[in-house]
């Protein structure tokens, strides 16, 4: 999903966020992990992404000191200057780019080398037109803008490790260099997967590898079906436009293997790097939550993840779909809060950088409002506050041309101060001095929520109703979960669960052993697991099981389904009993029908509509040491937040600080010290009670009951 799209399903979530306004206090819990980061040799890192490539060599030297007398510490650049490093095929030229690095070294600023292959030149696309992308309707993409290109292309991976490779050999032992960001943002594209025929043979050739034989192909497919049985692994097409829908398993493997196949792209120049730049860190970047790559495999061997942050879409896209001029706090900040910590999960909580963080107004072609005064700091530390260790604003300058020209940066189109770059200054020192240990802190969380690859893209191929989104369901238990203010961590179950308290999982459509075992067992030990409907469904095959649903985890929710319905203008409700006891709720797009087949079962909410009124709509089983809860409507806003915050606060995730609506309350901690940061999204000032006596990180004040926070404030405490 490419960032257009994760804005639109985002959007949708915008109604249940609205209707957030009650917020059901808790405490972080006291997590005994300390953080065992690989990268705790790493200077810190509050930069700027820097483009002499687009810049008068005149005006380097000036912008170098202009940094450094701002504080910056390091740039990221060149992850665009394909055309000038190489302007013909292996002619090779760097000169310029040692002068630029020679002169930031001199003002003391780091710098972080982006190898170009996002942005082909057109010398390759004219010799190579066999490199360009070929999209889901079979049309092959058009050069002359960047992302456009196959990751299985033998030629196109060719000249982009060769490229590459000379930058490394050129910049191994350059003083001042001390990384790489390898290509740029691989979830970007407009078109996020390739169906060329390299990718067909690409994709033949996983294929071999994934599976003992071709029979066992046939059978995981399903592929009796509409005669579709291979008997050579050639004949096996990719899911282009065809007389019907694909085959799912030939479709959820094909978006594995592109997955893969980028992965593979990225693995070659980090071989390559490791080899001959030893002393270097090596990350990549990518906007939060773009999902058609699996982004744990992405950066399974780099040192560390690196995200782009751009808050301000949200506000453009609200006024795009007509829902109001710009999105309210309590909208953006959990899908914000939800981006990092997504990236930061992505590595099992090792700390992360902003690579690209928004430093005015964004966009193209629409871009976004100025951030009010405040909130591009509030925004710094508002990733800070969800584990990034560092900061790089995008951009240095504004350039004066290209698809970027109002790409607004800390400095005007005139060079020029922009409006926010007093505020960027301040925070970069202001973070600074916030220090290593705080800042390689790690984050906080209690509960877990499920987001696995696997279910995304099978239901994306077969989501039973048209608005059923993977991501939009995520988004919007996030919201809600979000409201109680405990730490969140989002995993895919198939790692141990022991350290939460509670595992939410809407929509897990498909669900493996390992998972099932690793969710078993997580019960079992009294953890609570927090099911959606559409619950192990299918197999990794993407075979619909055959035994009742849900499945694998049977068992663990002590109940089977009656039914499920997709639910268009049909009526449906549900009622609620017990602990959930409230007034009714609409139930629209989906319902599982529950039936408790376990005497350990418990339905704490009923349907009312027509065929199915009386049968169990939410349970609550017993198992082990802990609780399976399956809740089978599909619930929108207000309901869903108080169902799942009512089921939180019977969990053990403990209570504390009590919030308004637009704070956000995070905190991290190392063996040593725990930091609460205190988070003010919204334009008045706010005020908060708390236990015990602190004293605020920025300031050195000491604070007790009640802590004011400024419009757009921040308050980071530590215990006194
Ligand atoms: C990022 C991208 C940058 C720049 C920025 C503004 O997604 O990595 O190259 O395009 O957004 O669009
Ligand atoms: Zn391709």
């Amino acid at each position: 999903m490419n960032r257009r799209h994760f804005i639109v399903s985002g959007s949708a979530t915008l109604a249940t966020l609205l209707a957030l306004q009650d917020s059901v206090p808790f405490l972080q819990g006291q997590q005994e992990r300390v953080s065992s980061n690989p990268i705790d040799r790493l200077p810190l890192l509050f930069g700027t992404d820097y483009y002499p490539d687009q810049t008068p060599e005149s005006l380097w030297e000036k912008d170098a000191a202009d940094m450094a007398a701002v504080g910056i510490t390091n740039v990221r650049i060149a992850e665009f200057a394909w055309a000038l490093m190489e302007p013909q095929e292996g002619s090779f030229d760097f000169k310029w780019l040692e002068r630029a690095v020679g002169i930031l070294h001199s003002h003391q600023i780091a710098v972080i080398l982006g190898t170009p292959s996002a942005a082909p030149p057109p010398w390759l696309t004219q010799k190579y037109p066999e490199v360009l992308m070929v999209n889901e309707h079979g049309v092959t993409l058009s050069p002359g803008t960047r992302r456009f290109t196959c990751p299985t292309n033998a030629t196109y991976r060719r000249l982009s490790l060769a490229v590459a490779t000379a930058m490394a050999h050129s910049f191994a032992s350059t003083p001042g260099v001390i990384g790489w960001q390898i290509d740029n943002e691989f979830t970007l594209g407009e078109s996020p997967r390739c169906y060329c025929r390299f990718c067909r043979e690409g994709f033949q050739q996983w294929l071999r590898g994934k599976y003992p034989s071709l029979d066992a192909l046939n059978q995981a497919w399903g592929t009796v079906f509409w005669s579709n049985t291979y008997t050579d692994f050639s004949q096996i097409p990719v899911p282009l436009p065809s007389g019907a829908p694909p085959n799912p398993g030939l479709a959820l493997d094909y978006d594995r293997y592109q997955s893969a196949a980028n992965s593979s792209f990225l693995e070659e120049q980090l071989t390559m790097l490791r080899k001959l730049c030893p002393a270097h860190f090596i990350t990549t970047n990518n906007v939060g939550a773009a999902d058609f790559i699996d982004l744990r495999e992405l950066y399974r061997n780099l040192d560390f993840v690196s995200s782009d942050n751009y808050p301000g879409f949200f506000a453009i896209h609200a006024s795009v779909s007509g829902s109001g001029a710009s999105a309210p706090p309590e909208v953006i900040v959990p899908m914000v809060g939800f981006t990092h910590d997504f990236m930061r999960s992505v590595k099992d909580g090792e700390p992360f950088l902003i690579m690209e963080e928004q430093s005015g107004k964004a966009g193209q072609p629409f871009f976004s409002p100025q951030p009010e005064p405040g909130q591009l700091r509030l925004w710094s530390y508002q990733a800070v506050a969800h584990g990034a260790m560092g900061i790089n604003y995008f951009r240095w300058d504004t350039t004066n041309f290209g698809a970027e020209e109002y790409w607004h940066g800390m400095l005007r189109h005139d060079r020029s101060h922009s409006p926010g770059f007093d505020e960027m200054q301040q925070t970069i020192r202001e973070l600074k001095s916030l220090g290593h240990e705080a800042l390689n802190a790690r984050y906080d969380a209690d509960i877990a929520l499920c987001f696995d690859s696997s279910s995304d893209w099978a239901l994306a191929i077969q989501p039973g109703q048209p608005r059923l989104k993977y991501l939009t369901e995520i988004l919007s238990w996030y919201g809600c979960i979000a409201a109680s203010h405990a730490g969140i961590d989002v995993v895919d179950a198939t790692q141990d669960l022991g350290r939460y308290k509670v595992l939410c999982s809407p929509a897990m459509y498909v669900v493996s052993r390992k998972q099932a075992d690793r969710i078993r067992h997580f019960v079992d030990g009294g953890g609570t697991f927090i099911a959606g409907f559409r619950l192990g469904v299918k197999d990794e095959h993407s075979r619909i099981v055959d035994t009742p649903l849900p499945g694998l985890l049977r068992d663990v929710m002590g109940v089977e389904l009656v039914d499920y319905e997709p639910i268009y203008s049909e009526k449906q409700g549900v009622k609620f009993s017990g602990p959930l006891a409230g007034a009714d709720a609409e139930c629209h797009i989906w319902a599982d029908i529950l039936d408790p087949k376990s005497k350990d079962a418990e339905v704490l909410a009923t349907y009312t509509g027509a065929q199915y009124a009386g049968k169990a709509a939410i349970t609550s089983h017993r198992f082990g040491k802990g609780r399976a809860i399956y809740l089978g409507p599909h619930l929108e806003g207000a309901d869903l937040a108080r169902v799942l915050l009512t089921l939180l606060g019977s969990s053990g995730v403990p209570r504390s600080i009590q919030a308004p609506p637009g704070i956000e309350v995070t905190s991290r901690h190392t063996d040593r010290q725990r930091w609460t940061y205190l988070l003010n999204h919204t334009a008045k000032p706010q005020s908060l009670q708390v236990d015990g006596r602190y004293q605020d990180v920025l300031d050195h004040s000491a604070v007790s009951s009640p802590i004011n926070i400024d419009p757009y404030g921040v308050k980071i405490l530590v215990r006194s």
